[in-house]
């Protein structure tokens, strides 16, 4: 089978990765792809939001199976696209990619369905919205209701702060349409957590659980990254409890909320909770692989990748179980100085030749004139696994010394449990 795999960060490198290990994956193309992806990948100038393009490639390339990682593409309607034209493609439609795309929508799909989540009101207008300020206290939790790159939450301490980012978000339009529509949240306390699941319509099945990292620097002192590692399974998932409650006042109400809405969910569902004494809540959907999460979550799996998206596609996913590797693993990334601030590219990068027992995942690095240099924020993710947590952070951390690029940056209390 012929693949192509839309994206270019360590998600789609995790995903390349696993998908070369089936013996049923002949060739793997990416789209754009990065340094790493091409040792594994035949990887094609093509951007992730050109799905004329992409479409082409794959009738050109007779292309198997299209695998979209991000969820730009999603929300914009590449999987709808390709289903037009007769293609496999893994992910949701452009109806199921709101999930991620609108945060007012999978609210009301929350209310809808009782499944429980934050106190919630929307709006499209300022003049309204400032009436309502502080209705649910301070902190207040102010949402761009679309895409903005992981940028478009709020919370904040009082009114005063509460009217100037309203401003910026609908006056200024600092987020452009994705704050058109708005969303204030009740601020809700616990701790974070995510699941992955695989969704094929009818029956959603978790992944292994990981924890990620999300703030810059040890201890988390830095801002709000993409994310800085993960491990997994995450310990706060060792609860019986707690995942029986999941399943049933989460995970079962979900598939069954979309069961009677008549949407057809297939793909991967992001679920982020909060959890305080043991009650789970839904903070938001993704539509798509949490990156870092998939670098440590696949690394893991024993089922072979292209046999679940296949289940996913025809609706199939409850006939096979899907095998997890008992070990545990850890994944830390190493980023650019300065990053999620302004940062420098083109940073030759050396030593990954001497790293053992690890997998370096690829984020933002690409090769010019044969030399592998960085090309963006979050640049490799070296990834291990271990009988414990323990032993996965150490081959981690024993092994990342030997990578150099000038002003590399990374976490050194990843999985430090
Ligand atoms: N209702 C809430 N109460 C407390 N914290 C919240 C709430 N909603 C979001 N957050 C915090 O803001 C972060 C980003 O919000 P989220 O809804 O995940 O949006 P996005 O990932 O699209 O930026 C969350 O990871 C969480 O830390
Ligand atoms: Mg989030």
């Amino acid at each position: 089978m012929n693949v192509l795999i839309i994206g270019s960060g360590g998600r789609e490198h995790a995903i390349a990765w696993k998908l070369a290990q089936s013996k049923k994956v002949e060739k793997i193309y990416a789209a754009p792809g990065n340094g790493g992806i091409a040792e594994l990948a035949e990887c094609v100038n093509l951007a992730v939001t050109d799905i004329q393009g992409c479409l082409n490639f794959a009738k050109e390339n007779k292309i198997d199976l299209t695998v979209v990682g991000p969820e730009v593409p999603l929300v914009m309607g590449m999987v709808d696209a390709f289903e037009k034209e007769g293609l496999k493609v893994f992910g949701p439609n452009q109806e199921c990619a709101q999930f991620e795309g609108s945060k007012a929508f999978t609210k009301e799909f929350l209310m809808r369905h009782q499944i429980p989540t934050a106190k919630y009101k929307e709006y499209d207008d300022y003049d309204t919205v400032l009436k309502d300020l502080g209705v649910f206290g301070y902190p207040m939790v102010i949402k761009a209701d679309g895409l903005a790159a992981g940028k478009g939450v709020l919370i904040v301490e009082d009114e005063k702060a509460a009217r100037d980012g309203l401003e910026m978000m609908m006056k200024d339009r600092v987020f452009g349409d994705a704050a058109d529509k708005i969303v204030i949240e009740e601020f809700l306390t616990g701790r974070e957590a995510s699941m992955l699941c695989f969704v094929d319509g009818k029956t959603i099945v978790p992944m292994e659980s990981a924890q990620d990292y999300k703030r810059a620097y040890d201890n988390d002192q830095g801002l709000n990254t993409g994310g800085m590692g993960t491990y997994s399974p995450n310990i706060l998932f060792d609860d019986d409890v707690l995942n029986q409650r999941i399943q049933k006042e989460i995970l079962d109400p979900i598939i069954a909320g979309f069961v009677k809405d008549q949407m057809d969910f297939k793909g991967i569902l992001f679920i982020g909770l909060m959890i305080e004494d043991g009650n789970p809540k839904v903070l938001e959907f993704n539509v798509r692989f949490g990156d870092p999460e998939t670098q440590s979550v696949l690394m893991r799996l024993d089922s072979d990748l292209y046999d679940i998206m296949e289940s996913v596609i025809n609706g199939r996913l409850s006939e096979n179980p899907i095998k997890w590797k008992k070990e545990a693993a850890v994944c830390v990334v190493m980023a650019s100085g300065g990053y999620p601030g302004d940062y420098q590219k083109g940073k030759r990068i050396s030593g990954i030749e001497k790293v053992n027992d690890c997998i370096v995942f690829h984020a933002g690095t690409k090769i010019v004139d044969g030399e592998l240099v960085t090309n963006g924020g979050r640049v490799l993710c070296v990834t291990a696994l271990g009988d414990t947590i323990e032993d996965a952070r150490k081959t981690v951390y024993d092994n990342i010394v030997n990578i150099s690029f000038e002003g590399a940056e990374y976490r050194h209390d990843i999985a430090k449990l």
